[in-house]
Parts: C-alpha cells; sequence; structure tokens
C-alpha cells in the first residue's frame, strides 16, 4: 500500500522510486508472512499509527497504544522520524516520506473507523486480521465490549506478549487465533465464545484487498449466520482505479498481490446479499477532506481506498430493499 504516493510521480521517476521502495519495504518486512515470525505489513501500519500519536494535527487521532504494541526495530524507526530530522540521501529520504504521507492516510483511516465502531456500541467486537490494532486497549466506549481479535497465531504471540504493558480497555479481550489459509474460522469464533445471538461489530480493516474475491464470500458468510440483527460491518477495500494498475506489479514482486477491488455499487450488492444494508461508504479523499487541511492535503490522491460502514437490519429483505 505503501507505494501509492511514488506510483502518481511521473514514470521514470516513478520506476528509480519503486525499485528503491521495493528494496526498502523488503528491508522492513521481507515477506508478510513468514512462518514463525509475525506480520511486517501489520507493523507498517502501526509505525503510521506510532508516528501520528501526538504529532497529527488532526484532534481527533489518538493512539497511545501505538508504539507499545511494536516490536524494537520499529520502535528505533519511529523515535527516528519524531525527532524531526529529513535524512540525507535518497533512500533515506524516500522512507522519511513514504512514512509521513503514510502516517497521515492511517490517521484518516483510524478516526473513520473509531466513529464507526463507536457508533456501533455492540456488545462484541471481531477485528479479523486485527494485527497491531490497539482499540481494545485504547476505547473507553468498548468497556462493556467484548473483544475477538482474531489473527495468524505468529502476530498474535507477539502481540500477546507486548499487550502485557497495556491497561485494557474492553471488558473482556479474546485472541482467536486463526490461519485462514488452514482453519476454520467459524469454529474458531465459536470456542472463542462469540455468541451469534448478540449483536456484533464486525471490523475488516487492511485486509480484503489481499484476499480474493472466493475468500471473501466465504468469511462473509460465516459473518452472515453469526451476524444478529443490529450487527454491524466495516469493511476497508479497494476500488478500480488506475493508481492499483500501477502498483499491483509493484507489491505483487514483494509477495503481496492485490486481490480484489470493488465498485462502492458492487460492494453494495456483495454485502445486501449477506443481509447487511450500506449505510455510509465514501472514499479516503473525502473522509480526509473532513479533516485538518494537513490530512486533506495527504489524502488527497486516495480515491481507490473506501470504507464502507453496512448494519444488519432485522430481516434479509430490509437489507437487499433498503439500500441508501
Ligand atoms: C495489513 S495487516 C492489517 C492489520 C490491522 N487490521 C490494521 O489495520 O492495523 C494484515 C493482517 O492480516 C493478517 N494475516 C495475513 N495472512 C493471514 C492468514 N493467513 N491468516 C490469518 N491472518 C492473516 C496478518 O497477521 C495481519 O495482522
Amino acid at each position: 500500500m505503501e507505494f501509492r504516493e511514488c506510483a502518481s510521480q511521473p514514470k521514470a521517476h516513478y520506476r528509480t522510486g519503486a525499485s528503491l521502495l521495493i528494496k526498502l519495504k523488503s528491508e522492513i518486512s521481507s515477506a508478510p508472512m513468514k512462518p514463525g515470525r509475525g506480520s511486517r505489513t501489520a507493523v507498517l501500519v502501526c509505525m503510521g499509527r506510532a508516528v501520528a500519536h501526538g504529532m497529527t494535527t488532526e484532534s481527533r487521532f489518538a493512539d497511545p497504544t501505538a508504539f507499545a504494541l511494536l516490536p524494537d526495530d520499529a520502535r528505533a524507526r519511529v523515535e527516528r522520524f519524531r525527532a524531526g530530522a529529513v535524512p540525507k540521501g535518497i533512500r533515506a529520504h524516500l522512507e522519511h516520506t513514504y512514512l509521513d504521507r503514510h502516517t497521515k492516510v492511517m490517521v484518516a483511516r483510524t478516526v473513520a473507523i473509531d466513529d464507526a465502531v463507536r457508533e456501533a456500541s455492540s456488545p462484541q467486537l471481531v477485528i479479523l486480521g486485527a494485527g497491531l490494532d490497539g482499540r481494545a486497549w485504547r476505547m473507553p466506549e468498548l468497556s462493556e465490549t467484548t473483544v475477538f481479535e482474531v489473527d495468524h497465531p505468529d502476530t498474535q504471540r507477539e502481540k500477546r506478549e507486548r499487550v502485557a504493558a497495556l491497561t485494557q480497555a474492553a471488558r473482556d479481550v479474546r485472541f482467536a487465533p486463526v490461519d485462514f489459509t488452514r482453519d476454520n474460522l467459524d469454529d474458531v469464533l465459536a470456542a472463542a465464545g462469540h455468541d451469534p445471538i448478540l449483536s456484533t461489530t464486525w471490523l475488516w480493516e487492511g485486509v480484503v484487498m489481499y484476499l480474493a474475491p472466493a475468500d471473501i464470500e466465504a468469511t462473509l458468510a460465516i459473518i452472515d449466520h453469526r451476524s444478529a440483527a443490529g450487527s454491524r460491518l466495516i469493511v476497508a477495500y479497494h476500488c478500480p482505479a488506475f493508481m492499483l494498475r500501477l502498483i499491483g506489479p509493484v507489491v505483487r514482486r514483494l509477495g503481496e498481490p492485490l486481490r480484489s477491488s470493488f465498485t462502492a455499487d458492487k460492494m453494495r450488492t456483495l454485502l445486501a446479499k449477506y443481509g447487511f444494508r450500506v449505510v455510509w461508504d465514501a472514499d479516503l479523499p473525502t473522509i480526509g477532506g473532513a479533516m485538518s487541511a494537513e490530512i486533506a492535503q495527504a489524502t488527497r490522491r486516495w480515491k481507490h481506498l473506501r470504507i464502507v460502514t453496512a448494519d444488519r437490519p432485522a430481516s434479509r429483505r430490509e437489507a437487499s430493499v433498503l439500500v441508501s
């Protein structure tokens, strides 16, 4: 995801920048899910939140958990960035520029999703591909909510070590380890105590663009039968855009191919098929445009990233008919 700004540059510059950034990201992240090691993409997005905390011009953003959730090498990078010096050398400069943009994009994405989670006020929150999400430790609005952290066991193992230093804000946090390529999500949620009779907020942030449509539908089918009336689904997804044609080959070389994108109409139809009615769907420039001037400026080229909020009405008929 971090190559989008680079991809918007003139072609020759793009090639130079892209190859440097490939090297850079390879250093930071290598393959996203190496056996026995936690997700490095989860680290990257958490770095953006850690940099932004206390520094962003957007007053509604705060993530006091992000720094604590990072591994040591990422903390050192965040500290260097926050010290403020723009490093010399093209590679170091590119890294700095990337983190600067990425941080502002994370601010917009985080604030919009926090609002949607807060507004839903469900007794259960299931975070799919939770990574280093700190909501269960930073959102007082979750004090009556049981949070299910669903993620790859390797990522979760590292997170569980680090959350020991944090104070829990949620009523309860249940870790539900799952390898989506191997395990049955339905069984894992049932074993963790998820109750399909109670309403649930489902959060799918920064994950579906890397999943094939069939895998997305398989998960939606499980969400469908585990969602009581009043449940909410929040998804950050890609919509088709020229930018994705530019960055697709780059991220594929990194071992993280983009596998799905949906127009807002297609997403609305897909969610209606699984019993959810869209109540809000906006692209990042629209979301960022309502925030500080700095965030508005940084998000203006991110039209390809959208966030949708969809609710489970009392009947399936309402979901498919009452489309907003
Ligand atoms: C880009 S991170 C997003 C993290 C978090 N949602 C956020 O926005 O901060 C993608 C997440 O998907 C998880 N993931 C990747 N492959 C997985 C798999 N096969 N099974 C379970 N989780 C997986 C990673 O562990 C990681 O936490």
